[in-house]
């Protein structure tokens, strides 16, 4: 058995079916290129046939992204594998992923299907996609509820008929470490030919255990890849978190014994990207990149880094991205220092234009707020990288609101509908509420405000605010993210870009309600 961990993240495709978090094509390519930076063996880009948008980003990505393997989701049907098939063409070397249920509960009741009648799918549709890849993942959906027997007998099939990774998901996050651990190692026992395949775990995290789960089905039953996202993004309470597995295997190197391939110094700027993209914050006490998990509040704690690092640090802050001087340029920092700053904070900017769009809007940051972060930087290129959706419906441009105490704020916000400015305003109960109600005067969304949520970027009065909103409308759910050193005009800005998402017809079938 090899040493080697295959990392499969699933960010854009698991990661994205978590209410509110479906992105754009631009910004998809975005973070596979930054998955790519991180040296990701596998990114699962999408599940092409769901919508034509999901189709696009699929071929872009497999496109543009050499260095990791691209993928895409497929039901076990001949439609859904050939419409992968179609969107990794431009990659050359792709896999494709297909997958059916195997629990009894799954097949009687979601897919009304006899076992019978699945293992047959099972078979038919690993070989046909047989015929476009040699790299072929085939995951039993539920596996960890699933009957030992009957799992056993479609995997000998699937991998007799090409299959070369199996993926054992724990669906509804059910598993237990051990129990699950001892699924792997039995199935590889008891399949014939199961050293034709790479065995694979993708745990989901409701209760909280998806880390812990896909590391024992390594450590104990054998498996050799994890699927995961980035911050443990996914449907309820999540997938398993790509950061915490990869520094668990690293730091614990004497426990694990394998090796895994990524970056890890990529591992900060990835986590800010995928946040500020899909408007999920990351918790402060997060392992890995929360904003605490480096900080170390309790003076014994202090005085024992100072001391001797190792005392209560396992990994180095600067080893998962996060710098030492966080402090880094200010209003006097030229293009240069910019560009420096960038390339220590490895960014790699597309084009020379885009570097030059990036470095006004520092200048214009650094206009406002005396210390530039290595946050408030991330955060531009974010701004930059949705300059390129400039074209949708709305866009903010001004605001202005008032509050005293003992009066009921008003607010005034100009913004673009389409390509003529409009003025709304309005009074609300505080001056965010003001806002909204302000953007509404004029566009009467009729959506629901299901989230509100601000968080500053770095820290003191004078950080910049970063406000999520989620609204809903019809069944539809959607995020907003508004990054502004006001916090009423990132809020505007926030509420803009949801209804922008509302907007734009990017209806996509779940792979598994269907
Ligand atoms: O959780 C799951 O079972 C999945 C499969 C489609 C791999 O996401
Ligand atoms: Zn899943």
């Amino acid at each position: 058995m090899t040493d080697k961990l295959i990392i499969f993240d699933t960010t854009l495709r698991d990661g994205e079916q978590s209410p509110g978090a479906s992105m754009r094509k631009e910004e998809k390519i975005r973070i596979a290129r930054q998955l790519e930076r991180m040296k990701v063996d596998v990114i699962e880009a999408g599940f092409a046939a769901s919508s034509n948008g999901d189709f696009d980003a699929i071929q872009a990505i497999a496109s543009q992204v050499k260095d990791s393997a691209v993928c895409s989701l497929a039901r076990a049907n001949d439609k859904d594998i050939a419409r992968a098939a179609e969107a990794l063409k431009p990659a050359g070397q792709f896999r494709i992923h297909t997958f059916i249920a195997t629990s009894m509960l799954h097949m009687e009741k979601k897919l009304r299907m006899t076992p019978k009648q699945v293992y047959e799918q099972a078979r038919l549709a690993v070989r046909f996609a047989r015929q476009f890849t040699d790299d072929i993942e085939f995951s039993c959906e539920d596996g960890s509820r699933s009957e030992i027997d009957f799992l056993c007998r479609v995997l000998e099939v699937v991998i007799a008929e090409g299959a070369t990774t199996i993926n054992i998901p724990d669906t509804v996050g059910y598993a237990v470490p051990d129990g699950y651990a001892a699924l792997i190692q039995q199935i590889r026992e008891r399949v014939p030919n199961s050293d034709k395949a790479v065995f694979s775990v993708h745990c989901h995290n409701d209760l909280g255990m998806a880390v812990a789960n896909s590391l024992a089905a390594v450590k104990l039953g054998g498996a050799r890849q994890i699927e995961c996202t980035v911050n443990g993004l996914g449907e309820r309470a999540g997938n398993t978190s790509l950061e915490e597995v990869v520094m668990a295997v690293k730091t614990r190197r004497d426990y694990f014994g394998l090796e895994v391939g990524i970056d890890t110094t990529q591992i900060l700027p990835t986590s800010k990207l995928v946040s500020q993209t899909t408007g999920f914050v990351v918790q402060p006490n997060k392992a890995v990149v929360g904003a605490n998990a480096f900080a170390h509040a309790s003076g014994i704690h202090q005085d024992g880094v100072l001391k001797a690092r190792d005392t209560y640090e396992i990994m180095r802050a600067e080893d998962v991205g996060w710098s030492a001087n966080k402090i880094v340029l200010g209003k006097l920092s030229g293009r240069n220092a910019f560009k420096k700053r960038l390339q220590e904070l490895r960014v790699v900017l597309n084009s020379e234009a885009e570097l030059n769009s990036a470095f006004l809007r520092f200048k214009e940051l650094a206009d406002r707020k005396a210390e530039i972060f290595d946050e408030d930087i991330l955060s531009i290129l974010s701004q930059e990288a949705n300059a390129v959706l400039d074209h949708e419906t709305y866009r903010f441009v001004s605001l202005s609101q008032h509050s005293e105490t003992g009066e009921r704020p008003s607010a005034k916000v100009v913004f673009a509908i389409d390509s003529s400015e409009t003025v709304g305003e309005a009074h609300g109960n505080g001056p965010v509420d003001a806002t909204l109600h302000a953007i509404e005067s004029q566009v009467n969304s009729s959506a629901e405000l299901i989230l509100y949520s601000v968080n500053a970027i770095t820290t003191g009065t004078q950080a910049q605010g970063e406000v999520t909103v989620r609204l809903s409308k019809a069944g539809r759910i959607v995020n907003g993210v508004g990054t502004d050193l006001d916090i009423v005009a990132a809020s505007a800005k926030a509420y803009i870009a949801a209804l922008n998402k509302l907007n734009s017809n990017t209806e996509r079938l779940n792979p598994q309600c269907s």
